[in-house]
């Protein structure tokens, strides 16, 4: 009985914990970078990777065994386009990870970061893709629960 709640409050907190962690990264992803902001990215950067498979497990639970069942989501366009976008968030997420673990070496030697340009402007362009999406999700979400977007049979 309390199992679909419960679930609702973990995918909540999740997402609230992802936004947030995303927020860390774009307010301190700021080059040149001291060496405690660089160690604050990356926690952020592992916080956000944990919250994203927490949602999308427990996201895919409520979608097919809780709320409406997987027929009615799998036939929704609002929740495809947030999966879709959720999804599109994680891949574009892989090239800042991949950036900030590559400073593991030179921040275990106490060294700050070096990064060209190119990596900088990338870095920025995949943070501000992602706030993106979520803006997207957050569109989707509230549309998707009250019964818009259903393309499935109704009879
Ligand atoms: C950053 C990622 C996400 C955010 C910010 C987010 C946000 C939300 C919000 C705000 C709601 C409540 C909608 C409402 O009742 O008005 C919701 C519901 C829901 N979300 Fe997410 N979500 C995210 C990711 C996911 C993912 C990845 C999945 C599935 C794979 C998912 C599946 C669901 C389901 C099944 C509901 C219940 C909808 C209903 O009540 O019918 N969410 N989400």
């Amino acid at each position: 009985m309390y199992l679909p709640a419960l679930l609702a409050f973990v995918h909540h907190l999740a997402a609230f914990t992802l936004v947030a962690a995303l927020a860390v990264e774009v307010s301190l992803f700021k080059p040149p970078l001291a060496v405690v902001q660089a160690r604050r990215i990356q926690r952020a950067d592992m916080v956000f990777g944990i919250a994203a498979g927490v949602l999308l497990v427990v996201g895919l639970l409520r979608a097919v065994y809780f709320e409406k069942g997987g027929g009615y989501y799998f036939a929704n366009a609002f929740f495809l386009t947030k999966l879709i976008a959720f999804l599109a968030a994680g891949v574009i997420s892989i090239y800042p990870t991949v950036l900030f673990l590559s400073w593991s070496k030179a921040l275990r030697e106490g060294a700050t970061p070096e990064m060209s340009a190119e990596q900088i402007r990338r870095a920025r362009m995949c943070l501000m893709l992602e706030l993106t999406a979520i803006v997207v999700i957050l569109f989707c979400a509230p549309l998707m629960a009250r019964g818009f977007g259903y393309f499935g049979n109704r009879s």
